[in-house]
């Protein structure tokens, strides 16, 4: 079976191929990079124009590069939400017009629930429960994931996610968009023991993030200073540190609190290799999942793939399916 997914949610226009669930025939990813990086943000109205000029060469590469035809696609899939609604239904849209006009079934999917999978496309006999960690630009959250179609959300982030952090930090340090990446990268020739960084503690709820306070310290402690590139990379090793150490000490917390061994962590910042190398020099004795390369950043293979699960447990959708974007 051939699904074809298509993925919109933000700055990306993606589309892939994906057999079986885990044979990845095409994952081609058109990022917006260059047209936000003015910003140092993600601007919607552009986002949703560039969308549109790309979807339609995005899907034929895609269909090229797998070298397959519209007619041998078995199941059309798209990003459901959460994101930016208008980029979303440009992506969606695009996936119900292919179903309709080709006869063939078609699904919306959960963008943070494909996160969610792209660690586990390539595992084989994997047990569940797992706890799930979502660290992606606009989710931080720890879910229960009973099996892969029941996933019960236990926190989330009170106010900034976790990759939103990494970019406002990044702009406090005047590097450019997207901060994340850049950030890890003056992170490796920093002291993290420079500053005393620490996130957010939540009252009543120990499980939840905020990391809001953790970006306005590190602009208190920069404040009217001229800072030199060494103390840069000092200061985005301090916050990578204190962000990810929160992160990894209210996983092994929860995994505690739901007896769960499993970690399967998804969303772009699982990019970052300090936090792998990290997590398992603390908690390596729990038995854990990182997306591969190409599968961490948002792309439609995780979608595609997901789909593919999502349709033999449930059948397709009707298509007067809505978009969605709560969280
Ligand atoms: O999952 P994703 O591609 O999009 C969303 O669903 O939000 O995640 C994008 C986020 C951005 O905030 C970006 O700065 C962050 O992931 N990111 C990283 C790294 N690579 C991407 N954060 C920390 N370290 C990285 N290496
Ligand atoms: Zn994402």
């Amino acid at each position: 079976m051939l699904v074809l997914g298509i993925e919109s949610t933000c700055d990306e226009t993606a589309c892939a191929v994906v057999r079986k669930g885990d044979e990845i025939l095409s994952n081609v990813i058109s990022s917006q990079i260059d047209l936000h990086a003015a910003y140092g943000g993600v601007v919607p109205e552009l986002a949703c124009r560039r969308h549109i000029d790309l979807i339609i060469p995005v899907i034929q590469q895609a269909l090229d590069e797998a070298k397959i035809n519209f007619e041998d696609v078995d199941l059309f899939a798209a990003s459901q939400g959460p994101g930016l609604v208008g980029a979303i239904m440009i992506g969606f849209n695009t996936a119900r017009a292919l179903s309709l006009a080709l006869g063939k079934p078609f699904i919306g999917i959960n963008h943070v629930d494909a996160h969610l999978y792209a660690p586990l496309m390539h595992t084989k006999n994997l047990h569940f429960p797992c706890l799930g960690v979502v660290l992606s630009g606009g989710h931080t959250s720890l879910i229960n994931m009973k099996s892969l179609f029941s996933y019960e959300t236990i926190s989330g982030t009170v106010d900034d996610a976790i990759g939103e952090a990494f970019d406002k930090t990044a702009k406090i340090l005047s590097l450019p968009y997207p901060g994340g990446p850049q950030i890890e990268m003056l992170a490796k020739q920093g002291n993290r023991l420079a500053y005393q960084f620490r996130a957010g503690r939540v009252k009543g709820a120990p499980l939840h993030f905020s990391f809001s306070g953790l970006k306005t310290a590190v602009l208190y402690a920069i404040k009217d200073k001229e800072l030199s590139f060494e103390e840069k990379c000092d200061v985005a090793a301090s916050f990578q540190h204190a962000a990810f150490q929160d992160v990894i000490d209210k996983t092994v917390l929860a995994a505690k609190q739901y007896n769960c061994s499993r970690i399967v962590f998804g969303g772009g910042v699982t990019n970052n290799q300090h936090l792998r190398r990290m997590f398992s020099e603390q908690a390596g004795h729990l038995e854990h999942y990182w997306p591969s390369v190409g599968l961490s950043l948002d792309n439609a293979a995780m979608i595609a793939g997901l789909a593919y699960h999502q349709y033999k447990h449930r059948g397709g959708d009707t298509l007067d399916k809505e978009v969605f974007t709560f969280i």
